[in-house]
C-alpha cells in the first residue's frame, strides 16, 4: 500500500469514505488533502453509520493518525463538533493533526457563499453553502487566515481586520447585506484556537516522515474528478483539486512519493448540484436509482441526480489522475435494473467524441452513445467473493476495465465495512 491516493473518479459521493475505511485497517496515516466540510463520507460498521465531513475516514481505526492537510479549508467549529461527536460514540479523535497552513473558513465566507449563490439566481452552482469557495478565494487573493494565525492574537487581529473589513464592504455595498461584527468573530475564533492548539502541527513533515520510514499512508480525496477546479466541468465544480496531483500539493509531499492511485467509481453515476451530466436519467429509471441507491446528499440532504455509468468520463478520470486501480462501488444497486447501459462515446453538435470534451458548449450538447449489457437480476448483497458473483455481473465489471483501461481491484456489494469484494491482482 505504501502511499496510496483514494479519490473520487466521478462527481463525488462514489463511496470514498467506505473505501478509505477499508484500506485504513492497514494504514498508519490517513490524510485529507483538499476541500472542507462540503464533503460527506459515510462508513457503516456493524450497522452503525458514521458520516465524516472533515476528519479523514481512517479515524475509526485506533492505530491511524488522521491528518487534515494544508490543501484543505477548515471550519474550526465544525472540526471541534466532529471530534466531540466521535468522542461521544467511543472513537478517540485525539490523534487528529491539522496543518498550520490550512486556511480557515470564517463566518463571512459562509455568508458570501449563500449571497453569491442567490446573486447567480438560475446560474447558481448549487454549492453546499459551507463557505468553501469564498475561503479558497481568500487563499488565492492572499487575504486568507491560516490555522497558525489563530495562535498569535496580534497577527490574527491584523489579518482579520484586513479580510473582515473587505468582506463587510462587499456584503454592504455590493450585496446590500448587514455587516458582520469583527470583534465578535475575533473572540469566537480565539476560543477555537484554545481548543485546537494541540492538534495543529507541521503535517507536511509528519507525512513525509511516515512515508520515508516505511509506514502506510493513505490520501483521501473529497469531491471528485469532475468537480475539480481545473479538470472538472467548470464552472460547476468545487474550488479545489480533488485530482491526484492535489494529494501532493495539498499535503506537502512530492509526486514521486505516491505509489498507487485508486479511483472510486459507482457502478452507475450521480451528481449533486447543477452542471452538465451527459448520462443523466430524468425518467422513472433515474427515480428508481435514487430510491434504491438511497441517493440523498450526506451534507445537504439534496436528491442526487442519477444516470448510467459514463465510461468516457471514467477513461478521462483514469488519465488525469493516473489511476492504477478502480474501486467499483454499489454494484448491488444494479441488481434491480436491466438491461444495463454504459456510455462509450458522445454525440454532440454533429460530431462523435470518444474522449471527454474540454469545451463547455460541446459537453452541454452531449448525447451518450450507449452500449447495452444484460443485467443479472439477482441479489448479490450477500456474495462474499468476487468469483461467486453472477456471470453477467462479472461481465459488467470486466467491460468497465476494458473501457477505462484500468483494473477494477474491488467491487462493493453493500454499504457495510465487509461488503467490499477484493480482487487481488492476477
Ligand atoms: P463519499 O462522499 O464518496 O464518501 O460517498 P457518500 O458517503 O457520500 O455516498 C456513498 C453512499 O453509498 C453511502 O451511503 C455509502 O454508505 C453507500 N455505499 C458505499 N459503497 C456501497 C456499496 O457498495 N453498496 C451500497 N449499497 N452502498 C454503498
Ligand atoms: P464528497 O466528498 C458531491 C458539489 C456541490 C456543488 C459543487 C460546489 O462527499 O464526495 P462547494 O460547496 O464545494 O463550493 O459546491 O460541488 N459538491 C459535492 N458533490 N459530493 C461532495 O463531496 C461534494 N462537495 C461539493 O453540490 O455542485
Ligand atoms: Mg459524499
Amino acid at each position: 500500500m505504501p502511499a496510496t491516493v483514494i479519490l473520487g473518479a466521478q462527481w463525488g459521493d462514489e463511496g470514498k469514505g467506505k473505501i478509505t475505511d477499508r484500506y485504513s485497517r492497514d494504514a498508519d496515516v490517513v490524510v485529507r488533502y483538499q476541500g472542507g466540510n462540503n464533503a460527506g463520507h459515510t462508513i457503516v460498521v456493524d450497522g452503525e453509520r458514521f458520516a465524516l465531513s472533515l476528519i479523514p475516514s481512517g479515524v475509526l481505526y485506533p492505530q491511524v493518525t488522521p491528518v487534515i492537510g494544508n490543501g484543505t479549508v477548515v471550519d474550526p467549529a465544525v472540526l471541534i463538533r466532529e471530534m466531540e461527536e466521535l468522542t461521544a460514540r467511543g472513537i478517540d479523535p485525539s490523534r487528529v493533526r491539522v496543518s498550520g497552513n490550512a486556511h480557515v473558513i470564517m463566518p463571512y465566507h459562509r455568508k458570501l457563499d449563500a449571497v453569491l449563490e442567490r446573486y447567480l439566481g438560475e446560474e447558481q452552482i448549487g454549492t453546499t453553502k459551507r463557505g468553501i469557495g469564498p475561503a479558497y478565494m481568500d487563499k488565492y487573493s492572499r487575504f486568507g487566515i491560516r490555522m497558525q494565525d489563530l495562535f498569535d492574537p496580534k497577527i490574527f487581529r491584523k489579518k482579520l481586520d484586513v479580510a473582515g473589513k473587505d468582506k463587510n464592504r462587499q456584503l454592504q455595498k455590493v450585496y446590500n447585506q448587514l455587516p458582520l461584527d469583527i470583534d465578535e468573530i475575533y473572540e469566537e475564533y480565539l476560543g477555537y484556537a484554545d481548543e485546537l492548539r494541540d492538534y495543529v502541527t507541521d503535517t507536511s513533515l509528519l507525512v513525509w516522515e511516515a512515508i520515508h520510514s516505511g509506514e502506510n499512508v493513505l490520501f483521501e480525496g473529497a469531491q471528485g474528478t469532475l468537480l475539480d477546479i481545473d479538470h472538472g466541468t467548470y464552472p460547476f465544480v468545487t474550488s479545489s483539486n480533488p485530482t491526484a496531483g492535489g494529494a501532493a500539493t495539498g499535503s506537502g509531499i512530492g509526486p514521486r512519493d505516491i505509489d498507487n492511485v485508486i479511483g472510486v467509481a459507482k457502478a452507475y453515476i450521480t451528481r449533486v448540484g447543477t452542471g452538465p451530466f451527459p448520462t443523466e436519467l430524468l425518467d422513472e429509471t433515474g427515480e428508481r436509482m435514487i430510491d434504491i441507491g438511497g441517493e440523498y446528499g450526506v451534507v445537504t440532504g439534496r436528491r442526487r441526480r442519477t444516470g448510467w455509468l459514463d465510461a468516457v468520463a471514467l477513461r478521462y478520470s483514469a488519465r488525469v489522475n493516473g489511476l492504477t486501480e478502480i474501486a467499483l462501488t454499489k454494484l448491488d444497486i444494479l441488481s434491480h435494473f436491466g438491461p444495463l447501459k454504459i456510455a462509450v462515446a458522445y454525440d454532440s453538435l454533429g460530431d462523435r467524441y470518444d474522449e471527454f470534451p474540454r469545451q463547455q458548449r460541446v459537453l452541454y450538447n452531449c448525447h451518450p452513445v450507449y452500449e447495452e449489457l444484460e443485467g443479472w437480476g439477482e441479489d448479490i448483497s450477500k456474495v462474499d467473493s468476487y468469483d461467486d458473483l453472477p456471470d453477467a455481473a462479472k461481465r459488467y465489471v470486466e467491460r468497465i476495465e476494458d473501457l477505462s483501461g484500468v483494473r477494477v481491484s474491488s467491487v462493493g456489494v453493500g454499504p457495510g465495512r465487509e461488503a467490499t469484494l477484493m480482487r487481488p491482482a492476477p
